[in-house]
């Protein structure tokens, strides 16, 4: 990365209204706080809540721990993000599948050479939640949105760690 070329990352759950956009705001103020050159970004798998702001509880929860999400709007993940980001990032298992097919598609309609991304877990370097899926708090109580807070700001923590290491030996 030069350091003028913003390294891009985009967090991806289902519905781009609970956990990705929590993803995207806690990643990027553990970026900003550590001053790196990064574009955080979050998307869906889905289509169900196009346009939509993050889901008010998401929003409640979140503003009590210091993040806003409210100028956030859901988007459906699209295979042109794929020639567009560095990084992906799954919020589950499910999420990780889903765009790995989409991968499939992006590089029959470009090529392989195009594709830019790598697709990994949020949890991929999170020793306290080692390759654990974020669970979906969409249908839960308020103890579930807690923890995708608590999530976040573990695996972002250990991301931004793992990209400062990539950035200084490049
Ligand atoms: P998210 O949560 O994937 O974290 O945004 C969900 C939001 C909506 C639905 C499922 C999960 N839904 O079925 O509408």
């Amino acid at each position: 990365m030069s350091s003028k070329t913003p390294y891009k990352v985009l967090c991806v759950c289902l519905g781009n209204i609970c956990r990705s956009p929590t993803a995207e705001v806690v990643l990027r103020h553990f970026c900003d706080e550590k001053q790196l050159n990064v574009i955080v970004d979050s998307a869906g798998t889905s289509n169900y809540h196009p346009n939509k702001a993050p889901d008010s509880r998401s929003q409640k929860h979140a503003i009590k721990r210091g993040y806003d999400l409210s100028s956030l709007r859901a988007r459906q993940l699209k295979t042109q993000d794929f020639l567009e980001f560095d990084l992906i990032l799954a919020m589950d298992h499910e999420n990780f599948d889903d765009i790995q097919d989409l991968l499939k598609q992006a590089i029959q309609q470009f090529s392989a050479s195009q594709i830019r991304s790598t697709i990994a877990l949020m949890s991929e370097h999170d020793q306290q939640y080692p390759q654990q899926a974020l669970p979906d708090p969409y249908y839960g109580e308020a103890d579930g949105f807690e923890r995708v807070i608590d999530q976040c700001e573990s695996s972002s923590q250990a991301w931004v760690n793992v990209l400062q290491q990539q950035f200084q030996y490049k």
